[in-house]
């Protein structure tokens, strides 16, 4: 099949590179005429493992074109995907701009019938806007071309995107045509053949469940952060009762991992425009704000324990902190709403200087903090720890798992590691001589308290 992608960012370029790869003729059209050169040659503008090579096999093989010519993108195919940003605007509202851009100019290009696709996560209704749009735009050409609007939302999540396009839980088609539904069957046929992963449902459905999945995810989280905090507060550990709640299979032992709050591009923003939603329809959300308002707050524990171990905020002045991992998470270099950069800033306020490693964000650190006296980007994660008063982790990459506590040791001025991912075993470092405080267990300042007196 012949399709066509506008934008070339995280979504569309891993929805293209997949769709070429599996057998489809894929031409990806972005209006940033450098980053189309880029890739034509080859470089990807995003780490992602897989997708270098796949971007390169289909480029080669021809399955896979990078375009800025708007035309010849929408003469391609009859399917056209809008997978192009939808920043926060000045309210926080998601910006419309770029995805109404595209509804006009393939209205002002199509002379066939086009299936829209809509692959962007936007507001639910947004696929009705699109509709109007392309009318609009038709319109004043006086066409009587027809179209059909899909709603195809992603769930790829980052460092693993690939594996989830090609390996997908489910695909969730929204379409009010049967024509549409069979174009949207013949697409995905690929990814179907073990069995169906397809559902389809109407678009309005479809636009929520994109909201309703990654909400769900995310009050998971700021659940188990919440039980952390009275783990921490009560003497009992949270690692503990995660395993506890995890068994029964109506719960499940995924994303109920305590720690330093969710980031990314995803949670933070999808959960907000659901509150956003929520008012915008006069209806009370109190549980999607408080699933915001939990994480808001979890972001600033690591911070409040170590002032706390410190004696207050204002004796953290000249302290010297390393940080290990400053990516939302690991195998990827994201920082945006990162966890880390709520406690590099706040540690900043408090006058303590840091030293950071990260094995792959560093870069994008360099370019959101740019170069400051009180930040210094180390050569490895050994290096960060020279005369630390103490080390922060914030991000759970593998390498920082099963370190030398050795040479730590010798290399730090005091041996006190500030856990934000629960990634060691606290009987193991006390034995060896380390203070460690993390996350929901270990109460190391909170007293078990006088559960007694409450009835
Ligand atoms: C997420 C969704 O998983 C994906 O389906 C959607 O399409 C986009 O948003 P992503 O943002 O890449 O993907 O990250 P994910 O792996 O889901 O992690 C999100 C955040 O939650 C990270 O900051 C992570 O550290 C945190 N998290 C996750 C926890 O704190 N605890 C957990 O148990 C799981």
């Amino acid at each position: 099949m012949k399709l066509t992608i506008f934008g070339t960012g995280y979504v569309g370029l891993v929805t293209g590179a997949c769709l070429a790869d599996v057998g489809h003729h894929v031409v990806c059209v972005d209006v940033d005429a450098d980053k189309i050169a880029r890739l034509n040659s080859g470089e990807i503008p995003i780490h992602e493992p897989g997708l270098e090579a796949l971007v390169e096999r289909n480029l080669s093989a021809g399955a896979l074109e990078f375009t800025t010519e708007v035309a010849r993108a929408v003469s391609h195919a009859d399917v056209q995907f809008i997978a192009v940003g939808t920043p926060p605007d000045e309210n926080g509202a998601a910006d419309l701009q770029y995805v109404l851009a595209v509804a006009e100019s393939i209205g002002s290009n199509m002379t066939t019938h086009k299936v829209v696709v809509v692959k962007s996560t936007v507001p639910v209704g947004t696929s009705d806007v699109v509709r109007a749009k392309l009318t609009e735009v038709l319109g004043r050409q006086n066409s009587a071309l027809a179209f059909d609007v899909v709603s195809n939302p992603e769930f790829l999540k980052e460092g693993a995107a690939v594996n989830d396009f090609l390996k997908p839980d489910r695909i969730i088609v929204g379409a009010a045509s049967e024509h549409a539904r069979e174009v949207m069957k013949e697409l995905y046929e690929p990814f179907n053949r073990n069995h169906d992963r397809t559902l389809y449902m109407d678009v309005r459905s479809a636009e929520l469940t994109k909201y309703a999945a990654n909400a769900l995810l995310a009050t998971k989280i700021s659940f188990i952060n919440e039980i952390a905090n009275f783990a921490e507060r009560l003497g009992a550990d949270v690692e503990e009762v995660r395993r506890g709640i995890g068994a029964d299979p109506r719960i499940g032992y995924h994303f109920i991992y305590p720690g330093l709050g969710y980031g990314g591009s995803c949670f933070p923003k999808d959960v907000q425009a659901l509150g956003r939603t929520a008012t915008e329809i006069g209806y009370d959300a109190p549980l999607i704000a408080a699933v915001d308002a939990v994480n808001n707050r979890q972001k600033t524990t690591l911070f409040d324990k170590i002032a706390t171990h410190f004696g207050g905020v204002e004796k953290l002045k000249g302290k010297r902190i390393a940080i290990w991992g400053l990516a939302f998470k690991p195998n990827t270099d994201d920082m945006r709403e990162a966890p880390s950069r709520v406690l590099i800033e706040a540690l900043w306020e408090a006058g303590a200087s840091l030293v950071a490693y990260d094995p792959v964000a560093m870069e994008e650190a360099r370019r959101i903090y740019g170069t400051r006296e009180d930040f210094v980007l180390a050569a490895d994660k050994y290096a960060a720890l020279n005369d630390a008063d103490a080390l922060a982790i914030c991000t759970e990459w593998q390498q920082f798992r099963a370190p030398d506590f050795v040479e730590m040791a010798e290399r730090m001025a005091s041996r006190l590691i500030f856990d934000g991912r629960n990634i060691y075993a606290p009987e193991r470092l006390k034995k060896e001589g380390w203070s460690y405080i993390s996350i929901g267990r270990a109460p190391a300042y909170a007293q078990p308290q006088a559960v007694e007196k409450v009835s």
